[in-house]
């Protein structure tokens, strides 16, 4: 069986998106749209000129929406990161919010004038608000549209937690909750560093765990500062869930995704497969980490209603 993988948007982020995907082999097929034609076909003879010297062939098919059809995953890097040049560390991921709301009307009418019946993850910021918007515009089952959301941000904290206790980031486990923006927060009662909960060793070596948060929080802004667009962790965030999509892993990650009863997407834990979302997952929250994931959804609810307006 061949898998096909379609990008919407080949800027910096859809760009990295698909070279990572053609560089592990982690389909057959790529469908790549971008709203300009020439540069999208300058990016497509770059990845195929890199095919001689790679494992795995792939086929790549350029602007065809038609081609969408059989797609097993698409995913939605459009966006106009360009906007965020001069933002302030509050507000960049909004700022674009209006904007790519505008470009995925247009999208989602295409999309939905496809036979796609796959899964659609979603990169474009505002996360949350956007994952909504193309659910309610596609028509597409809730399962079947997930947000890329806290699984960076859940990334982050392990990379500020595993260089605080000298541990590799993979042994850290745990999860960053809510908004992919400022209204999240690192849910510590999850947290475990080898196997044992963090908040007593912090306590017992005097480490300040709300530095750690505030790491995972604002390093997104840190790497936009520097470089004018973050690509690479929010490529691989994205190409991880593809791949747990793809291989129907049953893995559970933190991302965007509609919770029993909610009208709007927010990160927590799901249990993701070929289908989309399977489950989720319940946590122990303390009652001040319910009031947050609360007062997140509260935010992104909110934020999701003026942008319909
Ligand atoms: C980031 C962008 C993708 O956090 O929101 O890197």
């Amino acid at each position: 069986m061949t898998r096909k993988i379609g990008i919407i948007g080949t800027g910096h982020v859809g760009g990295a998106v698909a070279e990572g995907a053609i560089f592990q082999g982690l389909a057959d097929d790529y469908v790549l749209i971008d709203s300009n034609p020439e540069k999208l076909d300058s990016e497509v003879l770059d990845l195929i000129e890199a095919q001689p010297n790679l494992k795995h062939h792939a086929n790549i098919i350029s602007n065809d929406w038609d081609a969408l059809d059989d797609a097993d995953v698409i995913i939605s890097a459009l966006g106009n990161i360009g906007l965020q040049k001069n933002a302030t560390g509050g507000n960049a991921r909004f700022i674009e919010a209006e904007y790519n709301a505008k470009q995925l009307k247009s999208v989602a009418a295409k999309l939905k004038a496809t036979k796609f019946n796959g899964v659609l993850v979603v990169i474009t910021n505002p996360n949350d608000v956007i994952v909504t918007l193309y659910q309610k515009l596609t028509g597409f089952p809730k399962e079947k549209v997930i947000g890329t959301g806290t699984l960076l941000d859940t990334a982050r904290m392990k990379n500020a937690v595993g260089e605080t206790f000298d541990v590799d980031p993979r042994s850290v486990q745990g999860y960053n909750l809510g908004e992919h923006g400022n209204s999240q927060f690192t849910a510590w009662s999850t947290v475990k560093i080898l196997d044992e909960s963090i908040e007593p060793v912090a306590a017992e070596k005097g480490i300040d765990l709300n530095q750690i948060a505030n790491i995972s929080r604002d390093n997104g802004y840190r790497v936009l500062n520097g470089k004018g667009y973050t690509s690479y962790a929010i490529a691989a965030s994205a190409l991880r869930l593809t791949e747990t999509i793809l291989n129907d892993s049953h893995e559970e990650l933190p991302v965007s995704t509609f919770r029993e009863g909610h009208e709007v997407a927010l990160s927590y834990p799901a249990v993701i497969g070929r289908d989309g979302v399977l489950g989720h997952g319940h946590l122990h929250l303390t009652d001040e980490e319910e009031t947050k994931l609360t007062g997140s959804y509260d935010f992104v609810t909110e934020r999701y209603h003026l942008l319909l307006e």
